[in-house]
C-alpha cells in the first residue's frame, strides 16, 4: 500500500543517498558533479523551509520509505510537480503513478490553476506513469543553455497553456 508523509528534516537520510544516485541523476537533473553532505544539507534545508513548496515522501506499507513528491507554486498560481521513486527495485509497479494520484488529492485544496511538470522526452516510464494521472503532453521546451537537459516535454493537467 502506498502513502504519502509531509517530509521532514530527519529524511535527509534518503535523500543523501537518492540525489547522488547517477541513475536518477541521468533521468532527471542530468547532472552527475558529485555532490557533499553539505550541499545535500543546504538543499534539503532550504526546501522544507520554501513556504510555496510541499514536499512528501512516499512510503510503502506505512513504513518503507521508497520516493519522494514535491510541488511547487508558482507565483502565476499554477504548480509544478515532479517525483522520483529512489528505491529503483520498487520502479514499474504502479507504485509511482499511485502516489502522483495522491499527491494530487493532497494539493487539491490549494486551487492550482494548473498543475504541470517538465520530464526528459525519452523518459518512457515517467511520461506514461504522469499519463496514468491525466496529465498530456503539451509540447517541448527549449533550453539551450543547459547542456545537461537541453529539451523537455511539458505535461498538464490544466488547461492548455501557449507558455512552452
Ligand atoms: C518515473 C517513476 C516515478 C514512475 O514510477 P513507477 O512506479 O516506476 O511507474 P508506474 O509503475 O506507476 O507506471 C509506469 C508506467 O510506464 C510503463 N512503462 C514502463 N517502462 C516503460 C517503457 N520503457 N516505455 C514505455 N512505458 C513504460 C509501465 O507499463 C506503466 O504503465 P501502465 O501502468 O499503463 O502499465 C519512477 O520510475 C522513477 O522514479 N523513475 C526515476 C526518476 C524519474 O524518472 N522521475 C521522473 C522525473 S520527471
Amino acid at each position: 500500500m502506498i502513502t504519502l508523509k509531509r517530509l521532514k528534516l530527519e529524511d535527509i537520510e534518503y535523500f543523501s543517498k537518492w540525489w547522488r544516485d547517477p541513475v536518477l541523476r541521468k533521468l532527471t537533473s542530468g547532472v552527475l558533479k558529485p555532490i557533499s553532505d553539505q550541499e545535500i544539507k543546504k538543499y534539503f534545508q532550504e526546501m522544507l523551509a520554501n513556504k510555496t513548496e510541499y514536499h512528501f515522501l512516499i512510503l510503502l506499507n506505512q513504513k518503507k520509505a521508497i520516493g519522494h513528491i514535491a510541488f511547487r507554486g508558482r507565483k502565476d498560481k499554477s504548480c509544478e510537480t515532479q517525483i522520483i521513486i529512489g528505491e529503483k527495485k520498487y520502479w514499474g509497479k504502479g507504485y509511482g503513478t499511485k502516489a502522483i494520484k495522491l499527491g494530487l488529492g493532497e494539493i487539491s485544496k490549494h486551487n492550482y490553476k494548473k498543475v504541470y511538470l517538465e520530464v526528459r522526452p525519452e523518459n518512457l516510464r515517467a511520461i506514461k506513469a504522469y499519463k496514468n494521472c491525466g496529465f498530456r503532453p503539451i509540447g517541448l521546451k527549449r533550453y539551450p543553455k543547459n547542456k545537461f537537459l537541453p529539451v523537455v516535454l511539458k505535461m498538464s493537467l490544466g488547461p492548455k497553456s501557449e507558455d512552452i
